[in-house]
């Protein structure tokens, strides 16, 4: 049977009583050196984003204010997962088509990545995606 599509894995929390401090370093809960940090915030209403895979990428995704909901398909299976913890990670790996649906209105979405941007590692077409997976 195929492993689970959704990777959580649980952010170290060192808060103490002024307050919570969540770490991703590498060696604990950071499975590759991060190249790149960006993060989605401020997304209207009613918007989705994503609808990609990437052919080499790894991701870290942290939702630190907020919800949304994950959607992630490997070409056959789909599964979905809700974040709303700083303390949990998505960890994306290459070849899994994402979408990213039901955003809060205050939702940040902090995503690590092991690579530059590349538009050339992005497949945008789920047919195309559908094809490489197989
Ligand atoms: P895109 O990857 O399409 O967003 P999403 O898949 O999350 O909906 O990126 C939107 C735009 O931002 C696109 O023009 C590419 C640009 N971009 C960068 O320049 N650097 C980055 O690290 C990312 C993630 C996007």
């Amino acid at each position: 049977m195929a492993g689970p599509i959704v990777q959580l894995v649980d952010i170290p929390q060192r808060g103490d009583a002024r307050g919570a401090l969540s770490v991703a370093e590498l060696g604990g809960v950071l499975p590759f050196v991060v190249r790149r940090v960006y993060w989605i915030h401020g997304t209207k209403p009613g918007v989705s984003r994503g609808f990609h895979a990437h052919r080499r990428l790894r991701q870290l995704c942290v939702c630190v204010a907020g919800s949304v909901r994950m959607s992630l398909f490997d070409g056959r299976r789909e599964e979905s997962v809700v974040l709303d913890s700083s303390a949990k990670g998505l960890l994306i790996g290459p070849g899994l088509w994402r979408e990213m649906h039901d955003f809060s209105p205050d939702c940040v979405l902090m995503v690590f990545a092991d690579a530059e941007y590349d538009e050339a590692d992005y497949i945008r077409d789920r047919e195309a995606f559908i094809r490489h997976a197989r």
